[in-house]
């Protein structure tokens, strides 16, 4: 037996003012996203926003169904819009922002394990990191430099051979 030993690494800014403008702008479609979420249910609003290396920035947020499995993540709505678009762009950076309606989320909110599946697919396909940046709805803001931090272990294409 042999032990193996994973180790990701975060950063955590204290707030959205602290981030790169670039980020800051992107951060502030993800929240403008968050407030058109269609969330009924859960009145849990969810926004994304990502950039391409041509610049067009893309978002999404969560669409939510009666029929509570067909609705769908703000992550996987910007992302699969991006990759229907624009399928030979890469996705340079995300900003995600989340938070119920009830009460302001000071948490950092990080995306669930189905989106950082889904993410980690087109960091594959383009063969460069994607940058990821969640908060709630205020306060401090946490950046993973790859969805490999955040998902060791992917179960990518590598398998299917
Ligand atoms: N949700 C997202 O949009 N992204 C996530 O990463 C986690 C959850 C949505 C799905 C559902 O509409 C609501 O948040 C509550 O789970």
């Amino acid at each position: 037996m042999k032990e193996i030993k994973l180790e990701s690494t975060l950063y955590v800014y204290d707030s959205v003012d602290e981030l790169p403008e670039d980020v800051q702008a992107l951060m502030t479609r993800a929240h403008e996203a968050r407030l058109k979420a269609y969330a009924p249910y859960s009145n849990f609003l969810v926004g994304a926003a990502l950039i391409l290396d041509n610049g067009e920035i893309i978002s999404g947020n969560n669409q939510e169904n009666a029929s509570y499995p067909s609705g769908l993540c703000a992550e996987r709505t910007a992302i699969y819009y991006a990759g229907s678009k624009y399928p030979d762009n890469k996705i340079m950076k995300m900003a995600l922002t989340a938070g119920s309606t009830q009460s302001q989320t000071l948490t950092p909110i990080p995306p669930c394990g189905a989106c950082r599946q889904a993410i980690a697919e087109y960091e594959v396909k383009q063969e460069s990191p994607i940058e990821i940046y969640f908060m709630g709805t205020t306060g401090k803001v946490v950046k993973s430099s790859s969805l490999s931090d955040l998902l060791p272990l992917i179960f990518d294409r590598s398998f299917l051979t």
